[in-house]
């Protein structure tokens, strides 16, 4: 990441103020859960990925700071949504706003998040960069649906499950490196390929975060492990354990993943199968995948320290523990 930040760190701080401005509300709740929830450290992948592809294009304007604003809004709009349907408890290491807020003002606030970076985008005035955003909401909208409506499934198939990833995960990153292209004004093969590499790189992305699920230190990771069991979440890790182990302990994750609670020989017996099938490792190898055909999607652009730091940034998804 450090090539990155040497590259943006700049603008990753104008990011952060320009967030502060489109948070201004007359009402304080909204203010005060947008802060907490802004000022409690993601990685704003999101829109460094925006600053750095508009660069890779040499966009030399004004609109990348708070269009990377709004990008970030949009995920801060998914994850204060996506918390109360996960009912999660901690997020960035601490208390999640539902938490301290409840459900209602998650939701609203949320909806604040979402109502107002469309008024941001129209500010903007770009058609193509709407488009794009807009289609990406959609989908992770229609990813989080699929995700509830997989839940407890057992006979959830990879490819299956990937779709659900590129809709609830991979668009958004996706779209910021599009946005970045088309700040640019590329052509549209250019715009193609920086868009297929936040496609391939958020698929990754959402891999690792469900490997971390079963396998992260929970103090760096800042979630909770065991989150997507216990929610009846059938992420690759299990679904690769699913196809190997025996009928029996199919059986018994059956009633796992289904259970109210889950007591800890349940959660141990799960994460047990996962490692000794080789969940883990499966799971990252794919992310490798993943991540080696994001990579080649920046063939047809020639070597550059901002091109670099794109590369860096891949290799980082596959190796983050947060
Ligand atoms: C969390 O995204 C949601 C997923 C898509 C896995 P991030 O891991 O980018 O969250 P923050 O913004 O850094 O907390
Ligand atoms: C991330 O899904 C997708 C969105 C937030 C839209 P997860 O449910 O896996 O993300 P975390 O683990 O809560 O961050
Ligand atoms: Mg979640
Ligand atoms: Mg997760």
């Amino acid at each position: 990441m450090e090539t990155a930040l040497e590259l943006i760190g700049d603008e990753l701080k104008q990011v952060e103020q320009q967030f502060k401005k489109d948070l201004a509300s007359d009402v304080p709740l909204i203010r005060k859960v947008g802060e907490y929830v802004l000022a409690s450290g993601g990685k704003r992948i999101r829109p460094a990925l925006l600053l750095l592809s508009a660069k890779l294009c040499e966009y030399r304007g004004d609109r990348h700071v708070p269009l990377a604003s709004v990008i970030e809004f949009i995920h801060t709009a998914t994850l204060l949504h996506d918390d109360v349907v996960d009912n999660a408890n901690i997020r960035r290491g601490i208390a999640s706003a539902n938490t301290l807020w409840g459900n209602e003002a998650s939701v609203l606030v949320g909806d604040f998040l979402f109502s107002k970076s469309f008024s941001l985008m129209v500010a903007d005035g770009d058609l193509n960069v709407l488009r794009v955003l807009s289609g990406a909401t959609t989908m992770i909208a229609e990813g989080e649906v699929l995700q509830l409506v997989c839940t407890s499934d057992l006979s959830l198939t990879e490819e299956r499950y990937i779709e659900v990833v590129k809709c609830k995960t991979a668009v958004l990153i996706s779209a910021a490196c599009q946005a970045g292209a088309i700040l640019g004004k590329v052509s549209s093969e250019l715009e193609q390929d920086l868009s297929e590499f936040g496609m391939q790189l958020g698929i990754a992305f959402q891999l690792m975060d469900d490997v971390l699920d079963y396998a992260a230190n929970q103090a760096e990771f800042g979630k909770s492990i065991g989150h997507d069991l216990e929610e009846g979440k059938i992420t690759l890790p299990l679904i690769h354990t699913l196809q190997l182990c025996t009928a029996d302990e199919r059986e018994r994750i059956g009633e796992i993943v289904t259970a109210e609670e889950l007591s800890d020989d349940d959660f141990q017996f799960v994460f047990d199968a996962v490692h000794r099938y080789g969940g883990i490792e499966f799971t990252v190898s794919r992310a490798r995948e993943y991540i080696s055909r994001a990579k080649q999607a920046l063939e047809s652009f020639s070597p550059s320290p901002v091109k670099s730091a794109l590369v860096e940034l891949s290799d980082y998804v596959v190796t983050r523990q947060r």
